[in-house]
């Protein structure tokens, strides 16, 4: 916990959130952002972004969000810079590639997302290395992909693999994060879904943390959907969050 308090000195709470905006359009994703005054961050991800292209992402801007753009990027070397550089020119300041994509092609996209920011005038973006998706079990991951290497040190080298690319992050569940943070520390950047907070519905989430727990754990940000995109009061539940967290 003293790490992790340490560095929250100087930091507002509603800094440390990301908002998932999982609705399927524009005008609903909208209209949660605009339902919690107080937010800063924003997740937008496959399916907000196929429904609603960049559009969305340059509105949620103009209204002064910061966007983590979740795309997951997973393609050959040429491929993946030129998508980080245009998330970057958009304005994402944080985006997610598929570390399994190799070191070449990580390099590749974190020196055009550099380019791409700055082509704008912009802070160069965050990029966040997967690992293995959380969706995937041991025996599975063994079975399908023959993958001798146990799930949780694979996750490890194919993190070690984006930092030694240069990306500067990478997103976990609350689970890794602790092992991570280890082999990775501060200002490396750790983004954790899989966050409910104390009485919430876990809902499909099977391995879960509340807030507070994440953070002592390691995480810099945490991506919260449900426990406030459900809520009666969005801004409410927001707020909780806070609370808990400052
Ligand atoms: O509603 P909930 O808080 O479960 O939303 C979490 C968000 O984080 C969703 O956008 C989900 O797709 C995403 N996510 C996740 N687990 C991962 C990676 C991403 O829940 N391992």
């Amino acid at each position: 916990m003293a790490e992790a308090e340490r560095d929250l000195q100087g930091w507002d709470p509603a800094d440390r959130i990301i908002l998932a905006l999982d609705r399927g359009d524009a005008e609903q994703a909208l209209a949660l952002a605009a339902a919690v005054p107080d937010l800063r961050w924003v997740k937008v991800g496959l399916e907000l972004f196929t429904a609603a292209g960049p559009a969305v992402v340059r509105e949620l801007r103009r209204r002064g969000l910061r966007v983590f753009l979740d795309l997951k990027f997973h393609d050959i070397p040429t491929t993946m810079a030129g998508a980080c550089r245009s998330a970057a020119r958009l304005g994402a300041e944080l985006i997610t590639v598929h570390a399994c994509a190799g070191g070449e092609a990580l390099a590749a996209a974190q020196a055009a997302a550099v380019e791409g920011a700055a082509a704008e005038g912009l802070s160069a973006p965050t990029l966040l290395a997967v690992t293995v998706l959380t969706s995937w079990d041991a025996a599975r991951f063994r079975q399908e992909l023959a993958i001798p290497t146990p799930l949780d040190d694979h996750a490890a080298a194919l993190a070690a693999l984006a930092a030694a690319a240069g990306l500067t992050g990478a997103v976990c569940s609350p689970q890794e994060v602790a092992r991570l943070r280890a082999a990775h520390p501060r200002p490396f950047t750790l983004v954790t879904p899989g966050i409910r907070p104390a009485g919430s519905e876990a809902a499909d989430q099977k391995r879960v943390m509340t807030p507070a727990q994440a953070l002592a754990a390691g995480a810099s940000h945490l991506v919260i959907g449900r426990p406030i995109s459900a809520a009666a009061d969005p801004a409410a539940a927001f707020a909780a969050c806070c609370a808990e967290l400052g």
